[in-house]
């Protein structure tokens, strides 16, 4: 029975080895430090098979939730198929089951998958074009509720991703995918914590996808949204949000618009960090660019946040679709 499978190769294993000596034997250059569990640097992903509980020590519930493990404490009793943890994993055939415009420049793209490809709300997923060309997007469906998975895109002029979302992409047409990835997850958070959402652009779906999430699962504590934008056009599902903290009592939509003067006007990390109040309890996930995810994280956690409870996915250029 091979118990280990490393990317597509089935990897020898000797009784009571570890993962990591088993990958460092058929010379797989896996990073390592201090081969003890602690350091982190030798994290991988089971994309099928449980890791065992001790491989998952001193991870989040997340983490834990979504297969990571760290190979040099892990000694498999059952199969393991892993890659690192920065892959996306298997590729698998998708559909467009429909793309349409949420404003100028965002589109929202969904994708019929087949059921191997099992995530949760707020992860990010590889789109791959004609000419092996990918890029990550982030999740805003419920794979409990919807038969297709849902990306925002924001479309750069002159970006390739861009072009073939824009040109080529059509009801029917099928491309690949891999994935997911990502921790930003609701995952690990109690249904009566408050939960601060705070992203901006198209940083927005993975926070539609974790706020779908917790309320389909009955969250009892307070959810806020925050959502920024350079111009009014960006908040691209501003009524939508309206409407829907009119159906949940414990949900509130904080837009705001960096070039109005209005009652929406003002920088989004600006309204979060004036409103949030209860930092050491809330659960906060962070989705939008570096600046703003690293300047939010360094502030909430002056201010008394506590680090494992900030989540976050920096929206790297890849996920704004050029
Ligand atoms: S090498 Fe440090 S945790 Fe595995």
């Amino acid at each position: 029975m091979t118990l280990l499978t490393y990317r597509e190769a089935a990897i020898e294993i000797e009784p009571g080895e570890d993962v990591l000596s088993a990958l460092l034997r058929a010379e797989i250059d896996a990073p390592h430090s201090c081969r003890s569990g602690v350091c982190q640097s030798c994290m991988h992903r089971a994309v099928e098979g449980n890791p065992p509980a001790a491989a998952q020590q001193g991870l989040s519930d997340a983490q834990k939730a979504l297969g990571y493990f760290l190979p040099c404490v892990c000694v498999p009793e059952t199969p393991l198929t892993i890659v690192p943890a920065r892959e996306a994993g298997a590729r698998s055939e998708a559909v467009v089951h429909s793309i349409d415009r949420l404003s100028d420049d965002v589109v929202r793209l969904r994708l019929e998958h087949d059921s191997d490809f099992a995530y949760r709300p707020g992860q990010l997923l590889e789109l791959i074009a004609d000419d092996g060309l990918g890029r990550h997007y982030s999740l805003a469906s419920l794979p409990e509720e919807d038969s297709f998975v849902e990306l925002h895109i924001r479309l750069h002029p002159g970006g390739r991703m861009s072009r073939f979302i824009a040109e080529e992409l059509a009801p029917g047409r099928q491309l690949h995918i891999a994935g997911p990835l990502g921790t930003c997850i609701y995952e690990g958070v109690d249904p009566d914590q408050p939960m601060a959402l705070i992203g901006s652009g198209t940083g927005l779906a993975p926070l539609i996808g974790v706020m779908r999430d917790a309320l389909r699962r009955g969250h009892r504590g307070s959810i806020r949204l925050y959502h920024g934008a350079r111009e009014r056009e960006g908040l691209y599902l501003h009524d939508h949000l309206e409407t829907l903290t009119k159906r949940h009592a414990n949900l509130r939509y904080v837009p705001r618009v960096l070039s109005d003067s209005g009652p929406h006007g003002g920088d989004v990390a600006t309204a979060a960090l004036e409103h949030e109040n209860a930092l050491p309890h809330t659960a906060f996930f962070l989705c939008g660019g570096e600046k703003l995810v690293g300047r939010l994280k360094r502030v909430l956690f002056l201010k008394g946040a506590s680090l494992k409870q900030i989540r976050s996915d920096t929206f790297l250029p890849a996920g704004s679709g050029r």
